[in-house]
């Protein structure tokens, strides 16, 4: 049992508030990931969790024990930071077997541990080198290792892959889902990078501004967004927002039209839709240009070729810019007129406070 229980931690440095009233409950196994702006709260957050910074308010619970007051070594937990944080003058068996020898650990149970950890993570090889002698990626897995070696009930990354360049990063990512699968250790990362949240993650916990925005499995996130700030932070391109001139009830569901258009009909319940200042949000790939005329209409400004599919960033009526998809062999040119067909069921809708409205389940 090694589920993580957070009930109303918040924190304040003097008179700034940073978390006001954090709540969540991780299940054992989970690899949740923090996500959110640099600045929102996610390194405290976490450091909260470790030890390393005292909460204000609230209470933390890991595996069932109230941890919130105990000293970082008695929580069982072990972290893992973007720096490393690796001794230089220290081979990497030493690196690794160091905090084990702290608590005391047998030494025939430290080398067995540290060889474990070495093979699991391939680096028995660089066992007797000094950190300076490894590349960034054997750096964070020797972090990672030391880690692993304290068997702890859970692990805590802040950035890991963020010193990393950027191949070394996606095959680090692998590795480290590879190394969740194998171990099945309760895991809870922090990123302000979208795509790493969004492979890694069994639950997304998005945080924004003190607070959490929304916690839900990655396509959850993607597809359900709670709020706009959700919906503009995962997924790229972002999500087009595109302002809403009128919205009529077609047998209870809202169809939307935008400034001079024909209107699009969505999933959306017109019931509980408050009425005026929404926002129509949908995705690049919800929003196909047609050959044939149909659709919303605007002119084509920029046009991105990524190979597989091409992006034709398209000047509506009303000066909003909407992303839309063609094949990857797009004859399509800026300046050009071009039609779009919006896919209505993939369409939300947004207040002008940012809450999502999206089509019943
Ligand atoms: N020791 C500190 N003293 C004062 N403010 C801090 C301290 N540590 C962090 N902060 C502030 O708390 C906020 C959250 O920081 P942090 O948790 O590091 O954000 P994130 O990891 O999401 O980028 C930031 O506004 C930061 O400036
Ligand atoms: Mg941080």
């Amino acid at each position: 049992m090694s589920d993580i229980v957070l009930k109303e931690v918040s924190k304040s440095y003097g008179a700034v508030s940073v978390l006001d009233k954090v709540s969540m409950h991780i299940q054992s196994g989970e690899f949740i990931v923090f996500l959110g702006p640099s600045g929102c709260g996610k390194s405290t957050l976490l450091r909260m969790i470790a030890g390393l910074e005292e909460c204000n308010d609230g209470e933390i619970f890991i595996g069932g024990e109230r941890v919130d007051q105990l000293p970082p070594n008695q929580r069982g937990v072990a972290m893992v930071f973007q720096n490393y944080a690796l001794y230089p003058h220290m081979t990497v068996r030493d690196n690794m077997s160091f905090g084990l020898e702290n608590v005391k650990t047998p030494k025939a149970e430290i080398t067995r541990r540290v060889e474990d950890a070495a093979r699991m993570l391939e680096i028995t090889q660089l066992l007797d080198r000094k950190p300076a002698q490894l590349s960034g990626g054997q750096r964070q897995r020797v972090a990672i290792g030391r880690a692993i070696v304290r068997d702890p009930k859970a692990f805590l990354l802040d950035e890991p892959l963020s010193n990393l360049d950027a191949g070394l990063r996606v095959r680090t990512r692998l590795e480290l889902a590879q190394l969740h699968n194998r171990i099945k250790a309760t895991m809870i990362f922090v990123t302000h990078d979208q795509i790493e949240a969004m492979t890694l993650a069994t639950r997304i916990v998005v945080m924004n501004n003190k607070k959490i925005e929304q916690i839900g499995t990655p396509m959850e996130i993607y597809a359900r967004p709670a709020t706009r700030f959700v919906a503009s932070f995962v997924g790229s391109p972002a999500m087009n927002f595109v302002p809403v001139a009128a919205v009529s009830d077609v047998g209870g569901k809202a169809a939307i039209t935008f400034a001079g258009q024909q209107p699009v009909q969505t999933a959306v319940p017109v019931a509980g839709l408050p009425t005026g200042n929404l926002t129509l949000g949908i995705r690049a790939e919800a929003a196909r240009i047609t050959h044939d005329g149909t659709g919303i209409k605007g002119v084509a400004d920029v046009i991105e070729r990524l190979g597989e599919r091409t992006l034709v960033y398209t000047k509506l009526l009303d000066g909003t810019i909407l992303v839309a998809e063609d094949e990857g062999i797009s004859t399509i040119q800026p300046g050009d007129n071009v039609s779009i067909a919006l896919d209505g069921n993939a369409a939300i809708v947004f207040d002008a406070a940012g809450k999502a409205f999206h089509a019943a389940v």
